[in-house]
């Protein structure tokens, strides 16, 4: 068996769904979806930093999402400016570094400007990892990963016979934390909506139906514990991993 330390995933993503859902069964508007959302946030920052978990990676805002009516998007990027403000001065008294991945140059100058500030001012922290991946999608990720190497190339940094899965992956968004362990999704579609597709090779992948704004500390713990019991084999047979710990 592996000690108990690499059953907590140092490294868990979530796809934050289920908001709109939660509202309408509310007979309210999806934006109090989002609203309530942000609570749920809070339990997971928390639950992170109780567990020591290293790396909490949220999905708020995929690429595909300005998709929708202009009005939830415009109250969407409210609850981002809202949030930032509101919410950062405890994340940063907590230890948490923020950043934001994704395609920040799509956004509102203020947001942006508060998004990097936020990134800036807990740039030192330690204690947990909080990536916000907004205007994010997988496969930009791994586009602009392509397009870093192609430019380390063409600078004469690399030669285009070096790039291999480890140099494109040090490309990638996260390159500096841990490999994701445990992929989570609520609200009960079972998809990824290109969210980190490099990153998710060999994550493990948990589905609860819980709407994202029901989520809370036991919610979050049911992952965990579902975690602890899978057997990761990457390839090798179960006798194999058995033999090698
Ligand atoms: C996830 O909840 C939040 C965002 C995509 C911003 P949804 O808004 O997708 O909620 P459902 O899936 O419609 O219930
Ligand atoms: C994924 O949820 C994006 C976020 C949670 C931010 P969506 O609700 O946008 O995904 P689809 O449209 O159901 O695939
Ligand atoms: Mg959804």
């Amino acid at each position: 068996m592996a000690s108990p330390a690499a059953r907590v995933p140092r490294h868990v993503a979530i796809v934050m769904d289920g908001n709109g859902r939660w509202a309408k069964k509310r007979l309210r508007p999806r934006s109090f979806g989002h609203h309530a959302g942000q609570k749920a946030v809070r339990e997971a920052v928390e639950f992170s930093l109780r567990n020591g978990i290293e790396s909490l990676t949220l999905f708020a805002f995929s690429s595909e999402n300005w998709n929708r009516p202009a009005t939830e998007v415009g109250a969407l990027m409210d609850l981002f400016l809202k949030a930032l403000d509101k919410e950062v001065d405890e994340l940063h008294g907590n230890g948490v570094r923020i950043r934001f991945v994704g395609d920040l140059d799509a956004f509102a100058p203020e947001l942006r400007q508060r998004m990097l500030g936020a990134m800036e001012r807990t740039a030192g922290n330690a204690a947990l990892n909080m990536n916000v991946a907004v205007n994010y999608g997988g496969r930009w990720d791994i586009a602009q990963a392509a397009r870093k190497a192609a430019e380390a190339v063409a600078r004469g940094e690399l030669a285009a016979s070096q790039i291999t899965e480890d140099t494109l992956a040090s490309y990638t968004c996260l390159a500096d934390q841990p490999p994701l362990d445990l992929f989570i999704r609520t609200g009960g579609e079972h998809r990824v909506s290109n969210f980190l597709l490099w990153q998710v090779a060999y994550a493990e992948l948990y589905f609860t139906d819980t709407l994202w704004p029901d989520v809370d500390q036991a919610c979050l713990a049911e992952a965990l514990d579902d975690y602890a019991r899978r057997e990761r084999r990457y390839g090798r047979t179960g006798e194999q991993v058995a033999n090698a710990s």
